[in-house]
């Protein structure tokens, strides 16, 4: 029986262990759901993982004293095939080397499309370890000596290889699309939601199939069609639903994993896997709520998209253009500022002199607040993690929700470096990518200051902004950090 198998194979101590580190897992979510406790989160993070990964090597890693206990016609856990101590240690110091080197050098900037890519290793090595307990199921325990797979591997393995191949394919589109290696527009095939729904049924009835026939063909089909639909998945979705697929391949990538942990009968990937699974789902699905998105029509792929969302001609309109030391002036008569960052202010950098900025402003009186969209930047909490970094005061900052309604009575909306969560065609042209999204009604404030480098540059759903061209708008053109370091000189003096 595979039940007793799994029992014998992993000790009473070695299932608390792995208890332990999910409960540990479960505090890291909870702490880092606030930037005031994200650190500690982090550190149990670590911990349970730390956990996790030297019981799995005590317990899994073949001894000349396990395989002593192993009957000579019984299949053991992990057989002779089974990579040795050395083997292993070898794998994790290059992966480890690897992950540390391009931790160091990578800029916040290119984080998501990080992310992504890190995504796309789980989901490989999902596949991988899938077609390895296929082709080795003796190995793995989950088949006698005449190979027969059991049945419920027979899923697992299926249903492994078949997200682990979406996650990959998936996120290689996503990885390429944030990297701006791939168009970020959408691409339509016509007739997607048919050949969607299609190959999404033949993966399913083929998996299902697979518990009858064990065949190579049924199985590779599986990972074929897998890989395919992943790829069709993701090339709909517009530039403006990406942060929904950050999210969502973060998920698939948990259930991937939770899928590895049946295969390998390991309880920490199992509770892991469906810990970043269903947060991943969570994420999603406020990312959705953020986008003024239908999460089934984002997954099914490119509902939300329109057709023609870049590039559109531009029309020559009058605008205003302020200098560092206008805008210093306005600022400091100012009672209340309301910063709105973006994606910009993470390029140029700017959050360190933005808080010197606010410093400033607030020694003089004026009442400071930093308002965070959403999906500002190009990952989840990405505004919040800079601002924090810059030691920005929580309780300066601000969710959209609280602090739309207080534009009316502020002086100057300072936008540094946002563009498409600010842009009011979000709530009145219903042709334009981002129409339904909610976004900060900057154009009630007194008078609206805008940085960005030039008039030609647009933000992530590359479309036009009506801001720009408002009577009480300022454009202020630079790149977001040197600008700020003028304000800063001028409202020094
Ligand atoms: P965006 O709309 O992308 O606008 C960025 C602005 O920054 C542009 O106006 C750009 O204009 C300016 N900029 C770029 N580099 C700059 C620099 N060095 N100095 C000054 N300005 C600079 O930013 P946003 O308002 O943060 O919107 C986020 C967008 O990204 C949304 O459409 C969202 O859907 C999408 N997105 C979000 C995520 C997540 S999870 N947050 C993930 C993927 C996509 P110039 O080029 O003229 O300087």
């Amino acid at each position: 029986m595979e039940g007793a198998m799994e029992h014998a194979a992993t000790p009473a101590w070695a299932l608390l262990a792995y208890l332990v580190s999910g409960v540990l897992f479960i505090l890291a979510l909870r702490g880092l759901s606030s930037p005031s406790t994200s650190q500690r989160g982090n550190r149990f993070g670590m911990i349970g993982m730390a956990i996790a990964v030297v019981t799995t090597l005590v317990t899994h890693v073949p001894s000349r004293q396990y395989y002593a206990h192993i009957p000579p016609d019984g299949s053991p856990f992990f057989g002779p095939d089974f990579a040795g101590i050395a083997e292993i240690l070898a794998a994790i110091a290059l992966g480890g080397a690897i992950g540390l080197v391009t931790a160091r050098r990578i800029k916040m900037t290119d984080m998501p499309q990080l992310v992504a890519a890190f995504h796309s290793l789980v989901g490989m090595a999902a596949v991988l370890v899938g077609w390895a307990a296929y082709l080795n199921p003796t190995a793995f325990g989950i088949a006698g000596a005449d190979g027969v797979i059991e049945a419920q591997s027979r899923i697992e393995m299926g249903l492994g290889i078949a997200i682990g191949a979406i996650t990959f394919s998936g996120s290689v589109i996503a990885f390429l699309k944030l990297a701006g290696k791939m168009s970020g527009a959408p691409i339509m095939l016509p007739g997607r939601h048919v050949i969607n729904l299609g190959t999404l049924a033949a993966i399913i009835g083929l998996t299902g199939y697979f518990t009858m026939d064990q065949s190579l063909w049924v199985i590779a089909v599986v990972t074929a069609l897998s890989f395919l639909i992943g790829f069709l998945l993701i090339i709909p979705i517009g530039g403006a639903d990406m942060p929904v697929v950050v999210s969502m391949l973060n998920s698939y990538s948990g259930w991937a994993a939770a899928a590895m942990g049946f295969t390998l009968h390991n309880t920490a990937m199992i509770i892991t896997g469906a810990l970043v699974g269903s947060s991943g789902v969570i994420l999603s699905y406020i990312m959705c709520k953020a986008m003024n998105r239908s999460f089934i029509s984002v997954i099914a792929g490119g509902f939300g998209a329109v057709a023609d969302a870049g590039g559109e001609a531009k029309e020559q309109r009058p605008w205003k253009r302020g200098s560092a030391e206008d805008a210093a002036f306005l600022l400091g008569e100012a009672e209340q500022v309301i910063i709105i960052p973006g994606y910009g202010m993470a390029v140029a950098q700017a959050q360190h002199v933005l808080r010197e900025m606010g410093d400033q402003l607030k020694a003089r009186g004026v009442r400071v607040k930093y308002a965070i969209h959403p999906v500002a930047g190009r990952m989840p909490g990405h505004m919040n993690v800079l601002l924090a970094e810059a030691q920005v005061p929580y309780d300066d900052v601000f969710e959209l929700e609280d602090i739309n309604g207080e534009f009316a009575q502020t002086d100057v909306a300072f936008i540094i470096g946002a563009n498409d969560v600010v842009n009011p065609a979000a709530k009145t042209d219903k042709s334009s990518p981002i129409y339904g999204m909610p976004v900060f009604d900057v154009e009630k404030a007194k008078s609206i200051m805008f940085i960005k480098r030039s008039m030609g540059g647009v933000g992530y759903a590359g479309v036009d902004n009506d801001v720009f061209y408002m009577d009480q708008t300022m454009m202020l053109l630079a790149d977001a950090k040197k600008m700020v370091e003028d304000i800063n000189k001028a409202l020094a003096h």
